[in-house]
């Protein structure tokens, strides 16, 4: 009903406007007096947490590629390696756990039968499981041995857009968390990246106010049938979750692609007027990766494509090679995709919305897919 929607044309435009709250949500009452405190983790004991040799995450679609931006980030802090594996293939493939393994899965509905199989799994097998989930009470939580919610409120568009940033929001504070317990995260470096998750919210709100710009993009887009997406670093999985959204919400044939993978295949997909949103990492905080990614736009753009770059603000190098430019706020370099998924969110709803479609609920899709 339209009151549900308090106003809003759809589910997910109001879904993506709440993305600020659901990353202060999430954050709030967990960090006390500079450190994290996960209550819900206590059980597990900090000892435990010190032993853990391998982090395994599970999950599927959209929770996936939180995953995958989290695994950057947690080995960076916490120096475990964390492998990030979709739910349906862990299960099937003999995978080595142990006592010291933790299995992280994450799902937005906590319902989603490939996860809770693989979490089932991963306990029959001796592992320790914690779940990340932002519905109370739902049936992957019961089934592990901790949970860690976000706090994202109800989504209820298909796609998933809010519960994807409450994820790596919730998964950012667990890495903090852990690194902090084992002790591979001076206090200045805590304090850092503190304070850098709690000027999220306000960032998140700056980039959705570039939101008019990206709906005229899709509106003059909305004939395309064939998007690709390009990142790199915690990027790539940005550049994966573009492409879904687009696939998901405006029937596109959509792909996203490792940056430095480009040379060795899908720069052959190149031609004149092929449509290529980048990922742009800041030259400040990736001073290595900018440049690389800088010339992955200028040999696409010598083939004739068409480059929109999200990019930093005040990010110069990228004028005068792209068509167009989306900028997002200043941010380090990890929390750079909590902003930089927004714009793609944006671009395939109104991609969506274009071509007339249901943007709440496409086709063939269901908000939680409880069968194998
Ligand atoms: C379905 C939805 C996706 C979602 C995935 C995982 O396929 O359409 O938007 O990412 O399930 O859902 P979960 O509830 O486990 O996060």
């Amino acid at each position: 009903a339209a009151s549900e929607k308090g106003g809003w044309s759809s589910f997910m435009r109001k879904e993506v406007q709440e993305q600020p709250d659901a990353v202060a949500n999430t954050i709030r009452g967990r960090i006390v007096d500079g450190q994290v405190v996960i209550p819900e983790l206590e059980g597990l004991g900090d000892d435990v947490l010190r032993g853990i040799r391998r982090i395994t995450v599970i999950a599927c679609g959209t929770a996936a590629y939180a995953g995958m931006v989290a695994k950057y980030a947690i080995e960076q802090w916490a120096r475990i390696p964390v492998e990030v594996e979709l739910s349906h293939e862990f299960r099937y493939r003999d995978p080595v756990l142990e006592a010291d393994t933790l299995v992280v899965s994450i799902s937005q509905s906590g319902e989603t039968m490939d996860t809770l199989m693989a979490v089932k799994y991963a306990r029959e097998q001796g592992a320790r499981t914690i779940s990340i989930c932002n519905t109370q009470g739902a049936t992957i939580p019961r089934e592990s041995d901790a949970v860690v919610y976000t706090h994202a409120g109800p989504e209820v568009a298909v796609a998933s857009t809010k519960a994807f940033v409450a994820q790596i929001t919730a998964l950012y504070l667990f890495g903090l968390r852990l690194a902090r317990v084992r002790g591979t995260l001076g206090d200045a470096a805590l304090a850092e990246q503190l304070a850098e998750l709690q000027a999220v919210p306000e960032k998140l709100g700056e980039v959705l106010e570039e939101s008019d710009r990206v709906a005229q993009l899709a509106h003059w887009m909305a004939d395309t049938r064939s998007v690709l997406f390009l990142g790199r670093h915690v990027g790539y999985p940005i550049a994966m979750e573009g492409a879904l959204k687009l696939k998901e919400l405006a029937y596109i044939h959509a792909e996203g692609f490792a940056a430095g993978e480009l040379k060795h295949g899908p720069i052959a997909l190149i031609e004149p007027g092929q449509p290529v949103f980048v990922v742009v990492p800041s030259p400040r905080g990736s001073a290595t990766l900018h440049p690389k990614v800088v010339s992955n736009i200028q040999e696409i753009r010598a083939r004739g494509a068409r480059v929109i770059a999200i990019a930093e603000a005040g990010d110069a190098a990228v004028l005068p090679f792209a068509d167009e430019v989306i900028r997002i706020p200043l941010a380090g370099p990890l929390f750079e995709p909590l902003l930089a998924v927004v714009p793609l969110q944006v671009f395939a709803m109104e991609l969506s919305t274009a071509k007339g479609l249901d943007v709440d609920q496409p086709r063939n899709l269901a908000k939680s897919v409880t069968v194998e």
